[in-house]
């Protein structure tokens, strides 16, 4: 399984682009860290791994539960921020650098969770299988991850707004592809899930307003413009800022009308199952 091309994505700007961000994105994604830990039920002294843990939030949280939690990642600077706030916030956690599609852990583990780590394997069902096999018997998996782009406006607003400004709009990946929005479809999920052996699979959605990052509509039209699909095709595309920003800060001065939140509609699934 070559996991070759995330590894590579999470090793350059993008992995720098989620350091810098870390603070305000794990403010923007808390509701989805309480919903996991809410399904994952971590009792104290429960050996824990949490999948594609980037910063470490979700480790962090169940931790502080309790907790004996591993975060596992491919990406070298979000695990060295995620060891930083570990010893600032005197919670004991460990992180490793590592591929969770064929990672194993020391001991096995009770409970296996993610917050949006798990969409981008190579090979979903080997991953999951393997994750499977580093489990103790009936082991518990909660994650979130997204619905489809469709349905997720905090993405798909800024790419709309954006379009104009594209060379060509980014064409949708082929069904599979590794992604944000690679587990959209539930029927996908559920077939991965069953095809690596877990079963009790419930799959549940979280659906909501989310803010963004931002005091105002430059400061989030510019967080527009650093994660998301607009933020890649930009990227991709060598795409001027300049207007890009202008039509962004215009739309949502449109849509929040002099309050100074931007909240924008997310729908992810909130995903369990046993081993
Ligand atoms: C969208 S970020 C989410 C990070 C973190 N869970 C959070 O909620 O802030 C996805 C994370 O998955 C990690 N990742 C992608 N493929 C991985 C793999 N094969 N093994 C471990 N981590 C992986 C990336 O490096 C990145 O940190």
């Amino acid at each position: 399984m070559d996991n070759t091309a995330q590894s590579d994505y999470w090793n350059g700007p993008a992995g720098q682009k989620w350091v810098r961000d870390a603070d305000r994105l794990d403010a923007m994604l808390r509701s989805f860290a309480v919903a996991v830990a809410h399904v994952a039920r971590p009792a104290p002294g429960e050996r824990a791994v949490d999948i594609g843990c980037g910063a470490g939030a979700l480790s962090l949280m169940l931790a502080g539960a309790g907790a004996q939690v591993t975060g596992v990642d491919i990406s070298a600077p979000l695990v060295q921020l995620a060891r930083q706030r570990a010893d600032a916030q005197g919670i004991e956690a460990a992180f490793q650098l590592a591929d969770a599609s064929v990672w194993r852990p020391a001991e096995p583990v009770q409970l296996a969770v993610s917050r949006f780590g798990v969409m981008f394997f190579a090979d979903p069902v080997a991953a999951f299988r393997n994750i499977r096999a580093g489990m103790a018997p009936g082991g518990r998996l909660a994650f979130a991850c997204w619905q489809p782009l469709m349905v997720n406006d905090w993405a798909l607003l800024p790419l709309m707004t954006g379009a104009e400004f594209l060379k060509e709009m980014p064409a949708p990946p082929p069904p599979g592809t590794p992604g944000p929005f690679a587990f959209g479809d539930k029927e996908r999920v559920t077939g991965i899930l069953s095809d690596s052996a877990w079963s009790a699979i419930r799959i549940a959605p979280w659906e909501g307003l989310m803010e963004l990052p931002g005091g105002n509509a430059e400061e989030t039209a510019d967080f527009m413009m650093e994660i998301g699909p607009l933020a890649r095709a930009m990227v991709d595309q060598g795409v001027d800022p300049a207007p890009v920003k202008a039509a962004l800060v215009a739309r949502i001065g449109e849509m929040t009308r002099g309050s100074r939140r931007t909240l924008l509609k997310a729908a992810a699934w909130i995903v369990e199952a046993r081993a």
